[in-house]
């Protein structure tokens, strides 16, 4: 499930946690101020008008749009779809994410290669992938629908307990978790606060908020590239584009936060 990546980037990251600490009530309402700044100009409309063009355009060997698209509540239905995301799917026998049921409908719908639909999904800021537009649309269309992954079909639970062990699991040349930044209160990184993303208290608020716009990059990032980027920052080999892993540590994610109101897509740093 992985393909290995080289980078030159070890320096910038052990001074970015050497700066790791708890800081003060300030730092805290400095940030809050900041992020209230960011989401009061932040474009995330515009990424979802623009998911909603592509949804409806007709594309691929099939010129099909994906309109017929199951994204678990029947074909075509869009409206809460995602905040019932993960879960099982009968006809791929597989607990699919978002990103992931839309690669499906894309290569099965449209008749499109897998290689030709995820084409930059992790890279290119200046030319982006679809999965980032389309995310945001149909994220978009489950804002004030609780999330509620599936949690009752054994491949639903298989699924987020291998998400749990993933997320505790230490690794790689630093032999860290995502428990490593992400199990601990006060922890924080360049002006953004580390959620504890394994207690609901703090998983919540980040589940309801990806996919999110990122002001960093000044893009639209999907919850499949936020997973795949603090891979990348743990030193460890970058994993497959919707593997099972990735899911699954999503499921864990999301299931751990699981009741909260979905108010994204968010905007972020
Ligand atoms: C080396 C420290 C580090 C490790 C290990 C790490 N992350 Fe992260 N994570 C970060 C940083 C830093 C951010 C904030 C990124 C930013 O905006 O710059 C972040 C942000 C996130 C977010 C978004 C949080 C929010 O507030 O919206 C999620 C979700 C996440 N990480 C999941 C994971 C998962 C899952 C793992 C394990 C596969 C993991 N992280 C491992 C450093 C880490």
């Amino acid at each position: 499930m992985f393909r290995s990546r080289t980078s030159a980037l070890a320096p910038a990251l052990a001074l970015a946690l050497a700066a790791l600490s708890v800081q003060g009530q300030d730092t805290k309402k400095e940030i809050e101020k900041y992020q209230k700044m960011i989401a009061d100009s932040s474009p995330v409309e515009l990424y979802e008008l623009q998911g909603e063009a592509l949804w409806k355009k007709k594309q691929g060997p099939k010129g099909a749009s994906l309109e017929a698209c199951d994204l678990g509540r029947g074909p075509g239905v869009v409206k809460g779809a995602y905040a019932r995301l993960p879960r099982y799917f009968p006809d791929t026998d597989r607990v699919m994410d978002l990103e992931a049921r839309l690669l499906h409908c894309m290569t099965s719908l449209q008749g499109r290669t897998r290689e030709e639909a995820t084409k930059r999904v992790f890279g290119d800021d200046d030319n982006p992938s679809e999965m980032e537009y389309l995310s945001a649309y149909v994220a978009g269309e489950s804002r004030g629908v609780a999330v509620s992954p599936g949690t009752r079909h054994p491949k639903e639970k298989a699924s987020y307990e291998l998400g749990r062990t993933l997320f505790f699991y230490r690794a790689g040349a630093w032999d860290f978790s995502c428990a490593s930044c992400h199990g601990e209160e006060g922890k924080r990184i360049r002006m953004q606060e580390l959620p504890v993303l394994s207690t609901p208290a703090g998983a919540r608020a980040v589940v309801a908020t990806w996919p999110a716009y990122r002001v960093s990059n000044s893009q639209f990032k999907t919850m499949q590239w936020r997973i795949n980027d603090c891979y990348r920052q743990m030193r460890m080999p970058e994993p497959n584009f919707v593997s099972d892993a990735t899911i699954a540590v999503n499921m864990f994610l999301v299931a751990t936060g699981k009741g909260e109101p979905y108010r994204g897509p968010g905007t972020k740093r």
